[in-house]
């Protein structure tokens, strides 16, 4: 559902990788049966499989795992909730549903014992949301740090390490698919508040929702600023806190912030991403890759997909619970000052 950038690098790299992809998932045969877009694709090997109306994925008993990449909460969320009801496995890439609405669709996906997966929601192709329900669960999480949104990291280096103006480099990222429809989601921390709140409500085990994080956004950062971090030998970078504060309560930050050019986040660059996550036994485990564009992000999804396939009839079990007013708590940390990251 949803025929855009990372849509259709999913229905891409299903094709240009099947035989391998097939032996993973396990199953005798695994086809895209159906795409859901508004548009038309007059000439696209895919057009036969097109339709515009979504109760022809819904009534296709055949169709047992829908892959969601429309973006946005309506009509995903009663589109992703009435597959879920149907008993379909929904994969997504989603990250204001998974932001807004996880808590609830991972209660409904137990609820009809399938998956709801989300792995390439946050960091696109880094693996973290599985890295952190599977391989640190042992942990106890006590701060997570990341550089989570490619367009805005790619506009900072391309400004400042370059000397592109910010029109130009924001031109960049949209003509390379990573920046959002409204790019303002990109530049404001928008889209980073979603995604440090999935991380958090996955390390933390309940849900911190993105309207309680007040994110500051990088339109306000000069040359002056990265002059002034050099000095005091730092970068300038988009910067997405999760911490467990002594009461329980979660402080979740997002603002410019200087790093220190010692800080493994420093020399991350790009359209690249990276998460520090610290754990009580492992201490700091650190995830970097491209988190934005095509491939990258279809890697994740169809990832969730062989997963889905592998477990058919029975679910992974993962997610988080409801959370109560106050325990998110955001808006403590000043823009353009020395993270302790
Ligand atoms: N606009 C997002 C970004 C896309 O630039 O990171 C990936 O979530």
């Amino acid at each position: 559902m949803g025929f855009g950038t990372v849509g259709s690098g999913a229905a891409e790299l299903l094709r240009e990788n099947h035989d391998h992809i097939l032996k993973n998932s396990m199953q005798d045969s695994l086809e895209l049966t159906h795409i859901l877009d508004l548009r038309d694709f007059p000439g696209s090997p895919y057009e036969p499989i097109l339709t515009h109306d979504f109760n022809d994925i819904l009534n296709d008993d055949q169709t047992g795992i829908v892959v969601e990449t429309m973006g946005g909460i309506h009509p995903a969320y009663e589109f992703v909730s009435a597959c879920l009801e149907a008993g379909k496995s929904v994969v997504t890439s989603n990250k204001e549903l998974v932001a807004e609405k996880g808590c609830q669709l991972l209660r409904l996906a137990e609820s009809k014992n399938v998956n709801f997966l989300f792995e390439a929601s946050v960091g696109g192709g880094i693996p973290i949301i599985r890295p952190i329900s599977q391989c640190l669960a042992a942990n106890e999480f006590g701060k997570i740090a990341g550089i989570l949104n490619g367009t805005t990291n790619y506009i900072l280096t391309r400004m400042f390490e370059n000397g592109v103006s910010f029109e130009a480099a924001l031109r960049e990222a949209q003509d390379r698919g990573y920046a959002e429809r409204d790019p303002s989601s990109d530049i404001d921390g928008i889209d980073t508040a979603r995604k440090i709140s999935i991380l958090a409500s996955l390390a933390f085990g309940k849900h911190v929702y993105p309207k309680d994080v007040k994110p500051i956004g990088i339109s306000g950062v000069t040359e002056a600023d990265v002059k002034r971090a050099a000095e005091q030998g730092c970068v300038v970078k988009l910067l997405a806190t999760a911490e467990k504060l002594r009461d329980g309560r979660i402080d979740v930050e997002v603002r410019p912030a200087f790093i220190r050019k010692t800080s493994p986040l420093a020399p991350v660059s790009g359209v690249y991403n990276a998460i520090l996550v610290k754990g009580n036994a492992t201490e700091d485990v650190m995830f970097y890759g491209r988190g934005a564009g095509k491939m990258p992000t279809a890697s994740a999804v169809i990832a969730d997909v062989i997963d889905c396939c592998k477990h058919v009839g029975t679910r992974k079990f993962f997610g988080w619970e409801d959370s109560e007013p106050g325990y998110t708590v955001s808006g403590n940390a000043s823009a353009l000052e020395i993270a302790d990251v």
